[in-house]
């Protein structure tokens, strides 16, 4: 599915944070964004998602546009299409892995019930914690139950925002290739928001966010 973002500009309390932001995407692309640490690569993240709303320019998502719709419109253009690996877990801490991946299901409208559950706790290496706590896992596990919860509802495209900074390199190639290879069997286009380097290596096209950096804006 394709996403275009057209001069895009965003400043939060008069501060420019992306300015005449442009960057498209083909269905079924694999993409990866680069960019210092507050470069705009979360705020660019929940841009496309409609979470923010852009000052100027435009955003679109399999030719159905995100900006200028109401509200709701955005909830649900994102429920639909948008599969997002958050940055931060948002497991809910009370619930092992099945609750969270059934509870993301029913929040997304997803189908496929417990067996789909199952089969990607299986397919991310998880069976072995279904019922785990999302603080009893390990950070590589934790990350591969937030790539399960991000596929459930077999997304369009899927966003994942620094999903490998945080990790080892083992763990880090696990999580770039099942990425990769969850996006691939779906058909998803596949945006990763990174500052993590490594991750070059891996992903054919990348663009670089942040020629404009806070600090030369200020
Ligand atoms: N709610 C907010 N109010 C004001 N400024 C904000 C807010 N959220 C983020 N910012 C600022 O916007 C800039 C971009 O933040 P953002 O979180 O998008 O960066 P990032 O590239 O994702 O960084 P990181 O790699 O550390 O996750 C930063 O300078 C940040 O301080
Ligand atoms: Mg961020």
């Amino acid at each position: 599915m394709s996403l275009s973002l057209q001069h895009v500009a965003f400043r939060f309390a008069g501060r420019p944070i992306l300015s005449d932001f442009s960057f498209d995407m083909a269905p079924g692309e694999h993409s990866l964004l680069i960019g210092a640490s507050g470069s705009g690569k979360s705020t660019l993240v929940n841009l496309v998602c409609g979470l923010l709303t852009p000052d100027s320019g435009s955003i679109s998502i399999g030719g159905e546009s995100m900006t200028g719709q109401s509200t709701s419109k955005r909830d649900d253009l994102r429920r639909r299409r948008i599969g997002l690996v958050f940055q931060t877990l948002r497991l809910v801490s009370a619930l092992d892995i099945t609750g969270n991946l059934l509870l993301a299901q029913r929040l997304v409208g997803g189908t496929g019930g417990t067996e789909r559950v199952a089969m990607l706790i299986d397919r991310l290496g998880l069976s072995h914690r279904t019922h785990a706590l999302p603080r009893q896992l390990s950070q590589g596990e934790a990350q591969r139950a937030a790539i399960a919860r991000a596929l459930i509802g077999q997304p369009d495209l899927i966003i994942a925002d620094e999903p490998t900074s945080a990790l080892d390199h083992a763990n880090m190639e696990k999580v770039i290739t099942l990425l990769r290879d969850c996006a691939r069997e779906a058909g998803s286009s596949l945006l990763i928001v990174t500052h993590d380097d490594r991750l070059r290596a891996h992903i054919e096209s990348v663009r670089a966010i942040g020629a404009m950096t806070p600090q030369a804006a200020a």
